[in-house]
């Protein structure tokens, strides 16, 4: 008999403040509605001086290992495109400020938006070799564009961190996946840049073409028919795109795109992804969250996932939700973690933005902004010091 493995549990993070859309229009003159309505974004989060990927990211999986352990826990998956060294991993810094023993397998992945789903696949090989140990797979980034592009509008910042086992509480993970990779350059972020470099027009196609890809790929592997899907989580660099993708898949598909059927499969899977931007590699796992938090019962349903990275990789793969998994869920948690934001004026959004830290090599604490339960307290010898508050 074939093991059920997928997502035991599921916890995420965001950063400390909030940037509202009006506040952004108000700023450059646009008109709201592109905001609320033509890209589907209300607000974004936005991280404090004292917050990275790595703070997010302990943040997020802290709840999972206070509720489980860490006894069968071998291996830390961290994928991330913002990330904060080229050589050292930050699953490291997570490893220990989570207290993960020294018995454990740390790495980062990289391939754009797209990382995580690699993460959690890798993740889903490796306890089928050995079904005892559980792998810790975090998603965790922060958007950044430039200042007055196009790009700033999709800007955000979250982590997911998903514990993946045998018998999962939540979602158990299907055979086979849809892959499509195609070199493209819709967006990329060279190492001496901060910000990411993108062809918006350019992206929305490629992730189009993607779409189609992955699913003809799903099809010729045997995977499930477009019918027997209960709901889609899309990768959501704002959330007007899941809306887009859909309704290329359902006409690629020849079936009706009928807007209440879209509504009926998207709904409620872009509720934190609305609020929070583009997270990268946890916006898919971010429409997840908000799919079982909010959804009518799923037991037994199928989910469609469609991760997509600019680059580009993609894949299409689907979950089926578990009996009882709402038991396991963190609801009040995730709301919580959305509605602590400090709201904050486009001065000050626009001042976190230019913040980076010295690169001198000096001792620098950096200003206490975070009410969270990690900081990035400063950095000395250009080596980060985390602290646990
Ligand atoms: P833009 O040029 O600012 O906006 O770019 P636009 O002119 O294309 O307008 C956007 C929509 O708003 C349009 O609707 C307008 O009609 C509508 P659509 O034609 O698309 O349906 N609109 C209005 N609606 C209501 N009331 C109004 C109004 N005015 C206009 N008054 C863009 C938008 C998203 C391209 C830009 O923000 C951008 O470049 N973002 C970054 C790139 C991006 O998010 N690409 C998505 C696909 S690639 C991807 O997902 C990967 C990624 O996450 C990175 C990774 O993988 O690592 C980005």
């Amino acid at each position: 008999m074939s093991l059920s493995i997928g997502i035991h549990d599921l916890s995420i993070a965001t950063g400390e403040f909030v940037l509202p859309h009006t506040a952004l229009a108000a700023h450059n003159g646009t008109d709201i509605g592109k905001y609320h309505v033509g890209i589907g974004q209300e607000s974004m989060s936005v991280t404090a001086a004292d917050e990275d990927i790595v703070t997010l990211a302990a943040t997020a999986a802290a709840p999972l290992i206070a509720r489980h352990g860490t006894d069968r826990i071998r291996t830390l998956v961290l994928a991330t495109e913002s990330s904060i060294d080229q050589a050292k991993a930050a699953g490291i810094y997570v490893h220990s400020l989570i207290g993960l023993p020294s018995a454990t397998r740390v790495v980062e992945l990289k391939q754009a938006c797209y990382g995580a789903t690699a993460a959690l696949q890798f993740a889903v090989g490796l306890v089928r070799r050995d079904p005892a140990q559980q792998v810790l797979v975090i998603a965790s980034d922060v958007s950044r564009y430039d200042l007055d592009s196009p790009g700033e509008a999709t800007q955000g910042a979250a982590a997911v961190a998903m514990l993946v086992g045998v018998d999962p509480a939540l979602v158990r993970i299907e055979d086979p996946s849809g892959l499509y990779t195609a070199d493209v350059m819709d967006f990329w972020r060279p190492n001496y840049r901060d910000t990411a470099l993108v062809d918006g027009q350019e992206s929305v196609g490629a992730y189009l073409q993607a779409v189609e890809g992955t699913w003809k790929d799903y099809t010729e592997q045997g995977g499930r028919t477009l019918e027997e899907f209960a709901a889609f989580c899309y990768h959501q660099p704002f959330t007007k795109m899941a809306y887009k993708a859909h309704r290329h898949l359902l006409n690629y598909c020849g079936r009706d795109t009928d807007p209440d059927t879209v509504t009926a499969a998207l709904g409620e899977t872009t509720a934190y992804n609305r609020v929070i931007g583009n997270s990268y590699t946890a916006s898919v796992y971010l429409a997840l969250a908000a799919l079982l938090d909010q959804a009518d019962d799923l037991t037994g349903k199928s989910v469609g996932f469609l991760s997509y990275g600019s680059g580009s990789v993609a894949e299409f793969f689907a979950g089926t939700v578990v009996a009882g998994y709402r038991d396991h869920l963190r609801t009040d948690a995730h709301r919580e973690a959305i509605t602590r934001r400090t709201e904050v004026g486009y001065d000050a959004y626009r001042a976190l933005h230019e913040h980076r830290l010295p690169a001198d090599g000096g001792d620098h604490a950096t200003p206490a902004q975070t009410t969270g339960p990690y900081r990035l307290a400063g950095i000395s010898g250009h080596k980060r010091l985390y602290a646990t508050r």
